[in-house]
């Protein structure tokens, strides 16, 4: 999604914009641009081309003052026209935006009206016009004056030339300010930033704010408002490749340490979120799950575990569906899962759950993020910054930090509570000897490649790694892979079923292991070829199927953190073989910041 990086200090703009524009790259876009001011003139330099690309092609900007965009089309197609910044009709005002402006058909046609000339077909450039017709010689009171008329969502930031100054506008989408001496970059997330402060302040809904080399203004609900310092944990190396050739093999080997660091941390909070999770009253309670994508499949793991171990019911809902029902039903505690904390959709269900009356707890990676300032409890998967925009390490810590609330929170023995936190911290060892001894992924890889069609299937608490399977399939090889519950096969995917049409089986032995057979036998009848995901040694489905994935033997309670490395290997290696641009797939965005 769109990313935003603005820059106010003594040193030339350009290239600190260019680099924190590339660390935005992962968030998806398709076109970037740039403005820099210099006293009375801004040069814009846009292009459909990547930041790197635009920053070699263009000449030196020379100028303290600037802004940087990476845009994800949403209103208009990609194009250097439509590409940000974008600027007023005289060229003194220039604007960049992530969001959504709801109502920019009827201000366009009002400013057309008024002798405003559009060049290109965005909602965004509704926004320097708009800020041209309220300059009165202050930037920040035009800004601050034209968004009163803006419905939607934005995160601007805007300069005027010969004003020595960035404005910044906040409402949903995110922003962030990093802090140097007398230097400031904003950004539209904290990974842009690594490389030059861990100083950050967040802006929240509503707030405008005027920065110049002697300081941040900022008005809160119109009244000035001291904005709060945070130190951000990341490192400027953890956003590196470090030897690997893509991110999303580096961030798939760094899951034992992700989840132990995870697990490690969730000590710290554990009581507190038993306190809300657990009062007497709350005990047979539903809890209300919500998520987008990969973190939608790992609520879904939450659902197994949590009605396996402790009886406690557990609806899961996609956040964008929940956004559109008449009424949101939710008892006493909810729970949000979202990798970035920025997920548009997740955060308008987290709204609507909240205004019911309903706590809110939320797991994230991102600390700052606006999850975890919406949530009245947060807990933090401690994965590092994910760039690749296939999830892997933040699913895996997720689905960790589900089981570790889901054992404590259990009214269970002593013995088998401490044999389960035992049974856990076994993982990341477990996946660890995985990654190293695994052989037969890479030539699987290369076999599925050949495939238009791939069916995962699963049953019980596997039947979400199955989603998840098909899920990283179409993102990182563009083939279609489709997650199913292996008793629906019959109920319609059956017909699908021919020797083009591989099934990738996720076998566990727990209660559905029979009925697990029995669907591959089904299948094979169907002539399809079969790769079979099972714990090492098991004889009695290797016979059935083509081929198996090995994976090490666990309590199968927590094979899904096992059965879905595998996958995750799978889809890399077969995006490899297609030469997919395995971390940006097309279309694609690391962070869906409108709904
Ligand atoms: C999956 O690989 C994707 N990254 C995507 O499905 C993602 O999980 C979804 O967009 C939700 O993002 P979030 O976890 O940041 O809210």
């Amino acid at each position: 999604m769109c990313g935003i990086v603005a820059y106010i200090g003594f040193q030339p703009a350009a290239p600190i914009i260019y680099k924190c524009l590339g660390k935005l790259e992962y968030r998806g876009y398709d076109s970037c641009g740039i403005a820099i001011s210099n006293r009375d003139n801004i040069t814009v330099e846009k292009d459909t081309k990547r930041v790197a690309a635009l920053q070699f092609n263009t000449l030196p900007l020379d100028g303290k003052i600037g802004l940087g965009h990476t845009r994800w089309a949403t209103c208009g197609e990609p194009s250097r026209a439509n590409a940000h910044p974008h600027v007023d009709c005289l060229h003194k005002i220039a604007v960049v935006h992530n969001g959504n402006i709801e109502n920019f058909e009827e201000l366009r046609k009002a400013l057309v009206g008024e002798g405003h000339i559009f060049t290109s077909e965005t909602d965004t450039e509704v926004l320097p016009h708009l800020i041209e017709k309220y300059y009165e010689g202050e930037l920040g009171q035009a800004v601050t004056r034209a968004i009163k008329d803006i419905r939607g969502s934005f995160a601007i930031a805007v300069i005027c030339a010969g004003e020595e100054k960035v404005v910044l506008a906040k409402q949903k989408s995110p922003l962030v300010i990093g802090l140097i001496d007398k230097e400031y970059i904003a950004a539209s997330d904290i990974a842009a930033l690594l490389d030059y402060t861990d100083r950050v302040m967040y802006l929240e809904e509503g707030d405008v704010c005027n920065i110049t080399t002697v300081g941040i203004e900022l008005y809160r609900n119109g009244v000035l408002t001291e904005l709060t310092e945070e130190r951000i944990a990341w490192k400027p190396a953890d956003t590196r490749l470090g030897g690997f050739s893509h991110y999303m093999m580096k961030e798939i080997n760094e899951q034992p340490r992700v989840i132990t660091e995870t697990l490690a941390a969730f000590e710290g909070v554990s009581e507190k979120l038993i306190g809300l999770l657990d009062p007497p009253e709350n005990r047979r309670t539903s809890l209300l799950m919500v998520g987008c994508g990969t973190s939608y499949h790992s609520a879904l793991v939450g659902k197994y575990i949590f009605e396996e171990l402790i009886g406690r019911p557990v609806n899961v809902e996609l956040a964008s569906e929940l956004n559109y029902r008449a009424n949101v039903i939710a008892d006493k505690v909810a729970l949000a899962i979202s990798q970035s904390g920025e997920t548009a959709d997740t955060l308008q269900a987290v709204r609507r759950i909240k205004a019911t009356g309903c706590k809110m707890v939320c797991i994230t990676n991102v600390e700052g993020s606006q999850l975890s300032r919406l949530a009245d409890l947060s807990i933090y998967t401690k994965a590092g910054p994910e760039i690749s925009v296939a999830s892997t390490k933040t699913f895996i810590a997720q689905v960790a930090l589900l089981y570790a609330i889901c054992i404590s929170h259990a009214n269970i023995d002593e013995i088998l509570k401490k044999d389960l936190e035992r049974g856990l911290g076994q993982i990341p060892i477990l996946i660890r000897q995985f990654l190293n001894e695994q052989s037969n992924i890479e030539t699987l890889g290369r076999y599925l490649a050949t495939f238009n069609n791939v069916l995962f299937v699963a049953r019980g608490i596997n039947y979400p790694v199955a989603l998840e399977g098909a899920l990283k399939l179409k993102e990182t090889s563009y083939i279609h892979g489709e997650g199913y519950a292996a008793g629906e096969l019959k109920h319609g995917p059956f017909a699908l079923l021919d020797s083009n049409t591989p099934a990738i089986a996720i076998v566990a032995h727990d209660r559905t292991y029979e009925a697990m057979l029995t669907n591959i036998r089904e299948i094979k009848t169907r002539k399809a070829p079969v790769i079979a995901v099972v714990e090492e040694g098991d004889k009695e489905v290797a016979d059935l199927v083509d081929i198996v994935i090995e994976v090490p033997h666990t309590d199968p309670f927590f094979s899904p953190m096992l059965n879905v490395v595998a996958l995750q290997l799978l889809a890399y290696y077969t995006a490899l073989e297609r030469g997919c641009p395995i971390d940006f797939p097309r279309n694609l965005a690391k962070t869906v910041t409108v709904e």
